[in-house]
């Protein structure tokens, strides 16, 4: 172990709304397609999660707030009492191992298909998602999705604060709206899948509405300091193409920075764009940063260095997805520079049991002395 490493920042801890985090790592929200077909966490999600608890907070995967919001097979969901069931063994397990949980709630809007939800995909115009979506069945063509409508909207927002009481009785610390990646809330901060000429459409201050509105009303449900929002400034991910990212997002935080939100969690943190240092600047609780890093593989240091930059750069917390899916024990690692695991088997991301999840190896325990 070199100093250098043991003393990052990484692992200091850091205050986040009413807790107190042991480091400043965040497990990144994943899907994993683990749940039973009808939303309800299994008890293999708990072993996945505990084994993680010592990431300084844990990001739960994106998780659906109303039936029509699922996006792909064996998402979890947070609507009904036997979802709340099964999410209270998994954060239980997660305390009892010494971990936080925040819970991501994501509808998917024209990300979804009848055969994974059962219902016609909504969205904020009837733009499809551009190729095609897995389902039970394979890939399949996309379908339009249906215009959301202003009851529909109301309807939305309610669903997403009762998702985040619901969170909160489930035993989780708090909820991380899903503003990111091309899901409904994205949908409607981009022009391109946002057409509407009502309230919630038009000018970048009219395409933030209905983020705006359900973020207030998530926080009005369970405190603004157990709140946080994801978004990912300029990504084309899911077909969105924002063609005024700075002023979108600008609008967004002059609407939320007030509110006392637990954080900001932004996806691929670039500290050397301009576009970083604006909202680190325009932002004044904490920030969380996900690092870019390469697609193809784990740096051999785990990403300890794009985290350090992030945190020189001004970030309060940093974010990593796959480092810490291939690596139960990543905190352990990063801190005594032990070399990361790499993802095993992209397949196995999304799909089946405990192979590719819960079985990814610690670093081997030091031997007894003598
Ligand atoms: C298997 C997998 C599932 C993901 N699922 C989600 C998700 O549910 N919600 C979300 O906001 N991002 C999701 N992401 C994106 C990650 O949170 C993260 O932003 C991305 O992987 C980049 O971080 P990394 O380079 O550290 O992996 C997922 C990524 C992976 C690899």
């Amino acid at each position: 172990m070199t100093n250098s490493t043991a003393a990052s920042p990484l692992f200091e801890p850091a205050e986040l709304g009413p807790l107190t985090l042991p480091n400043r790592l965040v497990m990144a929200p994943m899907t994993r397609n683990r749940a039973a077909a009808d939303g309800v966490p299994v008890p293999l999600m708990a072993t996945y999660y505990a084994q993680r608890a010592s990431a300084g907070l844990i990001v739960a995967e994106a998780t659906t707030p109303n039936a029509v919001g699922q996006t792909y097979p064996h998402i979890p969901a947070i609507h009904a009492p036997r979802h709340i069931a099964g999410w209270r063994a998994v954060t239980e397990a997660v305390r009892a191992a010494g971990g936080r949980m925040f819970l991501q709630l994501q509808h998917g809007g024209r990300v979804g298909h009848p055969a994974n939800s059962g219902l016609a995909p909504v969205a904020p115009s009837p733009v499809p998602l551009p190729g095609t979506i897995f389902t039970p069945g394979g890939h399949r063509p996309t379908v339009v999705p249906r215009e959301m409508s202003t009851a529909e909207i109301r309807a939305t927002v309610a669903d997403f604060a009762a998702a985040a009481r619901n969170a909160r009785a489930a035993g989780f610390e708090g909820v991380e709206v899903h503003a990111a990646n091309g899901y409904l809330l994205h949908q409607f901060l981009a022009g391109n899948t946002n057409r509407r000429t009502d309230a919630y459409g038009g000018d970048a201050r009219s395409r933030v509405r209905f983020v705006t509105e359900v973020t207030r009303a998530v926080a009005e449900a369970v405190g603004a300091e157990r709140v946080g929002l994801r978004i990912s400034p300029g990504l084309t991910v899911n077909g969105i193409e924002e063609d005024d990212t700075p002023a979108l997002y600008r609008a967004l935080l002059a609407e939320l920075s007030g509110l006392g939100l637990a954080y900001l969690h932004l996806v691929y943190a670039d500290p050397g764009q301009p576009l970083f240092r604006e909202l680190r600047a325009a932002w004044p609780g904490t920030l969380i940063g996900n690092p870019v890093l390469p697609r193809d593989h784990i740096p051999a240091d785990g990403g300890l260095s794009a985290g350090a930059a992030l945190l020189a750069a001004g970030a309060d917390l940093v974010a990593l997805g796959r480092p810490f899916l291939a690596n139960p024990d990543l905190v352990e690692r990063l801190r005594t520079g032990a070399p990361p695991n790499q993802v095993r088997d992209a397949y196995l991301m999304y799909v089946g049991g405990p192979e590719g999840y819960t079985d990814y190896p610690t670093l081997a325990p030091a031997p007894a002395a003598p």
